[in-house]
């Protein structure tokens, strides 16, 4: 719900996770920066990612980092200068633009059940058949308002890239437009040849990124979970076409492996298959997650034929085809040359992080009969944690900070910790606990005499007396 979302944003702000974009000028819309935790654990979602793709999997992939420009005629082939766009209408009065499907969406809300599924079902109808002038009349007969001005004063509804250019070398050439790339997938299929001819890559394989992607959505709704410039993370899979069925299976059950261990509960997940499908794809589904929003897209698994490679054929004039020597059992001959075919999976790494966070946060009242008492606590799981240990001296003095400084330089070797001698000790587990801290070591007088320090665990917030040199060993059970 809405409040939790609130919530959410609040504390991402208040411990350091995500900022709003340039906030002393007020914010950039839908883009946003991670503050020191934000960029802990984003790091820890794209190198798990990445080390479970690359390094981990069973099947033979490899990763890449393409640069974010590409020649333009990159975005002709792979259909986004002519098809990535979506239909807009402007307000005339407020000179507010709105994705169409959004404002009739929102629209639709207010209406009874069954009425507001009849508009949004004529609305898919003719965003189906490109009929803009039909998307005007639904919005003009059912004198939809503007947001900002109240007014019914509408332009006429246009298509609008959501691609962002810019011009690289000099200005006065016309043809050096350039785009930001909005998905990371194009830098793999473009050096397709190179990384497989290099690699000795023998199908099927893979090849994995991780990375920037800009679009320009007009209508930025949700936090960290639509905006203008975010990261994907995206493999492309290649295969001998014919056998494309059977590994989009395959990448289906891999990924909700994956997703099963990031300590999000089984039944906040669900599989969206698509019904209308690209014209090139065979098979597509959504990975969704019931996001405060509700029900939404996380990660897509596509299967695309050998539409991408083929397209970067006729564009550049390169054969994009591989030599498979393995033997037909039919033919009894070698399968020979052919344009591989794609089995994708693509997930956007800030709505992995929005689900992480709305998954770990809980609000816990901890009142007792004497005293009142809450606290905000960030469940991740330890592997995901920005920060895996606190070493916290209880006082400042009678040599404790040298122990604890004795314990971080043997544990930071392993894995990020922090240390902190202010403040009293409650308050400092409070902050561990809200930034999701899973261990918290304190170091106290009777540390001097018998070697021995209590750990705290946060969910439970259980404390236990250990000695000093089994804290590293704990930590790293849990890693
Ligand atoms: N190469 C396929 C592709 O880009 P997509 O469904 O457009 O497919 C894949 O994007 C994923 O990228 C989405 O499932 C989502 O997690 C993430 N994503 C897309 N647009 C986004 C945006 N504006 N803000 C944040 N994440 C986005």
């Amino acid at each position: 719900n809405e409040n939790k979302l609130q919530a959410i944003i609040a504390h991402a702000k208040e411990y350091g996770f995500v900022f709003p974009s340039s906030e002393i000028y007020d914010g950039l819309g839908a883009v946003y920066d991670y503050g020191q935790w934000g960029v802990e654990l984003k790091r820890n979602v794209r190198d798990y990612w990445w080390r479970w793709m690359t390094q981990m999997n069973e099947q033979n992939i490899v990763g890449i980092d393409a640069a974010i420009f590409m020649h333009p005629t990159t975005w002709k082939a792979s259909g986004h200068v002519d098809n990535f766009s979506d239909p807009m209408i402007d307000n005339k009065d407020s000179k507010k633009r709105y994705r169409v499907d959004h404002l009739i969406e929102g629209f639709a809300e207010t209406l009874p059940q069954e009425q507001g599924d009849a508009l949004i079902a004529e609305m898919e109808k003719l965003i189906a058949a490109d009929d803009f002038a039909g998307l005007k009349t639904l919005i003009e007969t059912n004198k939809i308002k503007c947001a900002v001005s109240g007014t019914v004063n509408w332009t006429d509804v246009r298509q609008f890239n959501l691609m962002f250019s810019t011009e690289v070398g000099s200005v006065a050439e016309e043809s050096n437009t350039i785009y930001l790339r909005p998905e990371t997938a194009q830098g793999i299929f473009v050096n397709f040849l190179n990384v497989q001819k290099t690699a000795r890559m023998k199908i099927p394989f893979g090849i994995a990124q991780t990375g920037k992607a800009f679009r320009n959505e007009i209508v930025a709704r949700g936090f960290i979970f639509r905006m203008r410039e975010f990261e994907q993370m995206e493999m492309q899979f290649f295969v001998r076409p014919g056998t494309q069925k059977q590994w989009y299976e395959y990448w289906k059950e891999k990924r909700r492996e994956w997703h099963s261990t990031l300590g999000v509960a089984a039944d906040k997940y669900r599989f969206h298959d698509h019904v209308k499908l690209a014209h090139y794809a065979d098979a597509a589904c959504d990975i969704e997650y019931d996001f405060p929003m509700g029900f939404k897209e996380l990660e897509g698994i596509h299967s695309r034929g050998d539409f991408d490679l083929t397209q970067h054929q006729l564009y550049s004039k390169k054969k994009m085809q591989y030599f498979d020597a393995d033997i037909d059992p039919e033919t009894g001959k070698a399968y020979g040359n052919y344009i591989p075919y794609v089995i994708e999976t693509s997930i956007g790494l800030d709505r992995t992080i929005l689900m992480l966070m709305s998954e770990a946060y809980t609000e816990e009242d901890l009142s007792t009969e004497e005293k009142q008492d809450s606290r905000v606590v960030m469940k991740f799981i330890p592997k995901l944690a920005p920060i895996k240990l606190a070493v916290l001296p209880l006082m400042k003095k009678d040599g404790l900070p040298e122990i604890a400084r004795e314990l971080m330089d043997e544990c930071k070797q392993h894995f990020k910790c922090f240390y902190e001698e202010k403040d009293a000790i409650g308050k400092r587990y409070r902050r561990m606990d809200a930034i999701g801290t899973p261990f918290c070591v304190t170091i106290d007088h009777q540390s001097k005499e018998d070697q021995t320090v209590t750990i705290r665990y946060r969910d439970t917030m259980a404390q236990e007396r250990v000695h000093i040199s089994k804290v590293r060993e704990i930590v790293q059970a849990a890693l």
